[in-house]
């Protein structure tokens, strides 16, 4: 089908004749002489008005349709005499592909609520917040990918099914053909018990010490059963991992990601953002600019709980050296206390993954995290531990055993070097972007325990 796209009609310094647009109605107004209709095809937030006379067979044939109804309508693009757009079309043609019932149809009003929205998540892309929030999310994907690929980072795919749990913390999926009441893990698909990974990173250590930089985006899942706001049983992370580095190379890197991301977006999604900051978080811009314009606090998890234990009593969870930060804390530090994006480093080795590179103290590992206003940890990373038997003996010390982890060994047998990583949860990052404080509306599908209705 030609046709003919709304952003870039909006765009254009040039009238046009005879283009054909696409696209659903937003509103209709009639009056004695005109029908206006306004038409939104999801290229960007604007809608473009059309003007269709009265009594014209373009007017026959837009029939009833109204808000919800998707059409194709052909016409000239003059420059509109009215005021909150700059180009309309004169309708010629219209032809309606789909009516949707005034009667039925769930989006009749200008606001609904969130939740409302939730619940009919196959529709809500029709909307002005989650057409904006979905573009978002897709320039800051390209963003990603843009910063990645221009310091020579190779895009790698880690695997989706794992026979390895990363983290530790038993928090997967597991994926089986065996029927139900089949136990013996002998007989299923892969003759051994198989999950949903957790997180890339193994492998991306593995493609990393081959390649020097490579970096892993895709969905990543977990079963843990904790129904917040910040937390999805499926969620995309970007995982970046280097070779030849070291945990201040990893700051480095992450700093300049966030930054990069929230610049090509300002750039790239205006529209968008100003909708954000004007309905949904107020100031959100300006925050976006502060993180642009100002370096990120540094300061190591010691002196961290140094400012936390004086505020001790506004929190419910505990502070203190040995104790892992909540939420809580995290927000306290990135938004009342630096009141920008910080990052804590050097947590203690008993609160951190077993990967995690001993430092000389013998009590913290070259860790860090980055936590930002309004949502806490967006970034979680460390310097791998690359000596072989420092290695094997912290996996020893947790009960494990050495064999099960041959392969990741053997990166540290065969030509080992210093390397560093992260994860950075993608709708976190979306939820800094647009000020939406629910991750469930930052996902176009989301799934929380208890949810799989789409
Ligand atoms: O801190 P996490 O658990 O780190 C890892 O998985 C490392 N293996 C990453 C690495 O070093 N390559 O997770 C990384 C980030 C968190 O900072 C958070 O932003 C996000 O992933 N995240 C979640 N986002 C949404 N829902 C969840 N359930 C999340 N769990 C973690
Ligand atoms: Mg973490």
């Amino acid at each position: 089908m030609e046709r003919a796209l709304i952003v870039n009609i909006l765009r254009s310094d040039e009238s046009r004749e005879y283009v054909t647009v696409c696209g659903w109605i937003k509103t209709r107004r009639d009056s004695r002489d005109f029908s206006f209709v306004e038409i939104n095809d999801g290229s960007c937030l604007a809608n473009l008005q059309c003007v269709v006379d009265a009594g014209s067979p373009a007017f026959a044939e837009l029939g009833e349709a109204g808000t919800g109804s998707a059409l194709e309508i052909r016409g000239d693009i003059v420059e509109s005499p009215g005021k909150g757009q700059k180009w309309e079309m004169r309708a010629a043609e219209i032809k309606v592909f789909g009516l949707a019932d005034p009667e039925t149809f769930p989006l009749q009003k200008k606001r609904h609520s969130d939740e409302f929205l939730r619940a009919i998540a196959h529709l809500r892309a029709r909307t002005n917040k989650y057409g904006a929030a979905f573009r978002v999310r897709s320039e800051a994907g390209f963003a990603i990918h843009d910063y990645f690929r221009a310091r020579h980072f190779v895009w790698a795919h880690t695997p989706v099914i794992t026979g390895s749990d990363c983290e530790g913390a038993g928090e997967m999926f597991r994926v089986t053909t065996l029927p139900p009441g089949e136990k013996e893990a002998a007989k299923d698909f892969f003759s051994r018990p198989a999950s949903l990974t957790v997180s890339g990173q193994l492998e991306a250590e593995a493609l990393a010490l081959g390649l020097g930089r490579v970096y892993s985006f895709g969905p990543t899942f977990r079963a843990e059963n904790s129904n917040t706001p910040r937390h999805a049983a499926e969620f995309w992370m970007v995982e970046p991992e280097m070779a030849f580095a070291d945990i201040n190379d990893l700051m480095e890197l992450a700093e300049g990601l966030v930054k990069h991301v929230v610049s090509h977006t300002l750039k790239r999604c205006e529209p968008d953002i100003d909708l954000f900051d004007k309905y949904v978080e107020k100031g959100l811009k300006d925050n976006l600019n502060d993180i642009l314009n100002d370096s990120f606090a540094r300061i190591s998890y010691a002196d961290a709980v140094k400012i936390l234990e004086p505020n001790s009593r506004h929190f419910a969870f505990p502070v203190g050296f040995g104790e892992d930060l909540q939420t809580e804390h995290e927000r306290f530090l990135a938004e009342t206390y630096f009141k920008k994006p910080v990052i804590v480093y050097d947590y203690p080795k008993e609160i951190k993954a077993f990967y995690m590179r001993a430092n000389p103290d013998e009590t913290t590992v070259a860790a860090m995290d980055v936590l930002v206003p309004r949502i806490g940890e967006l970034i979680g990373g460390s310097q791998r531990e690359e000596r072989l038997d420092q290695l094997e003996a912290k996996i020893r010390s947790l009960g494990q055993d050495p064999k099960d982890y041959w392969w990741y060994l053997d990166l540290r047998r065969f030509g080992t070097v210093p390397h560093a990583g992260f994860g950075m949860g993608f709708e976190r990052l979306i939820m800094m972007l647009t000020g939406i404080s629910n991750i469930r509306d930052v996902i176009p599908f989301p799934r929380t325990p208890g949810n799989l209705d789409f």
